[in-house]
């Protein structure tokens, strides 16, 4: 059950990503050798989920790193401090992303002190060092994270998710799919419903496929099933990750968790969020909608060459909404289960 997938490797000096635009079609590797190629990646969700575009980021650094090695030095602090920037800002919503960024933004602004503008093949390492470090730290919370939530699971449990929080989106079993796997290796878990999760349809393409691969019983509904089910006594628990968390506990999530947050209230199941204590942004007493990543229209009109929608139409696609911490039942986190804010 911990076999699963590694969506990101650091392999021969470059990042080794699963190309997740292919999925589930085919399962094909990006082998990435610039900082320019993982912005790339990042920004076409080749890499997505939080988790798994922070560690992203920091191997980016690392080969921001090696290319100044290239350039002559006078030029070198302006490249260093602009592709940071611009690593930091390819997606807005993941706290992970920016996190990894100010970690090895750190190592730079020391070894400056230090050293001046020398980047060598010792700062490298100490990137390198950094970044397997937030890689590895990943894999162990997400461990924490399915064992503290699997304690919440009842025996014989059919869950709903969205999106996908699974080792797909982490480095390592996931955090809404990590509780799934231990729930799963426990014999609690009979059977997940997985949301398609229009319009990137990561529900339908990523968990679906992580969740049969790993043998568990799953079914894929269309997002606006997810009501009916749950009136019939279906769904025993929803489950979702997370991508930032402020000190309010307000929770930017995939778009649609709102939606479920308050249909599981309506319907009084268990509504968990699974994220590590790293996804709590301290530093904002709430979210505000200037975070929320807006997606291109062509997603929503013409999503995987099918056009579904008339020329020049109108749209708004957020790529993440946010549930209040009054609609969460509780926040499962690698240290331990917190209360949400729900009656
Ligand atoms: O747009 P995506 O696919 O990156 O959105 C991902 C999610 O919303 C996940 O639920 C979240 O990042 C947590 S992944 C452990």
């Amino acid at each position: 059950m911990r076999d699963v997938v590694k969506a990101i490797e650091w392999s021969d000096e470059k990042l080794r990503i699963v190309d997740q635009t292919m999925l589930p079609v085919e399962l094909v590797h990006l082998e990435l050798e610039s900082y320019h190629g993982v912005i790339e990646a990042i920004k076409t969700l080749a890499v997505r989920g939080a988790p798994a575009i922070g560690i992203a980021g920091a191997y980016a650094a690392v080969l921001v790193a090696v290319e100044s090695l290239k350039l002559d030095a006078a030029l070198r602090c302006e490249f260093l401090g602009k592709a940071l920037d611009e690593i930091e800002s390819a997606r807005p919503t993941a706290v992970n992303l920016s996190y990894a960024v100010k970690v090895q933004r750190e190592i730079f602004a020391e070894n400056r002190i230090v050293a001046g503008d020398i980047v060598d093949e010792k700062l490298v390492a100490r990137l390198l060092g950094s970044a397997s470090e937030i890689h590895e730290r990943d894999r162990q919370m997400c461990d924490a994270i399915g064992s503290f939530g699997a304690e919440l699971i009842p025996n014989g449990s059919t869950a709903l998710t969205i999106c996908n929080a699974g080792a797909l989106a982490t480095g390592g079993i996931g955090t809404a799919l990590g509780v799934l796997y231990v729930a799963k290796e426990q014999g609690k878990l009979k059977r997940v419903y997985s949301c398609e999760t229009r319009p990137l349809l990561q529900g339908s393409r990523l968990t679906c496929w992580e969740l049969q691969q790993a043998g568990i019983n799953v079914t894929l509904i269309v997002d606006s099933v997810a009501g009916a089910l749950m009136k019939k006594g279906e769904i025993d628990f929803v489950v979702a990750g997370a991508d930032r968390i402020a000190e309010n506990g307000d929770t930017a999530n995939k778009i649609g968790t709102y939606t479920l947050a308050i249909l599981a209230q309506a319907h009084g199941i268990p509504f968990y969020i699974a994220a590590p204590e790293t996804t709590f942004d301290r530093s904002l007493p709430r979210l505000s909608d200037e975070l929320i990543e807006l997606r291109d229209s062509k997603e929503v009109t013409c999503g995987f060459s099918a056009q579904t929608a008339p020329e020049g139409i109108d749209v708004y696609s957020p790529a993440f909404d946010i549930t209040p911490k009054e609609l969460i039942s509780a926040f499962i986190t690698d240290r331990g289960v917190i209360p949400g804010g729900r009656k």
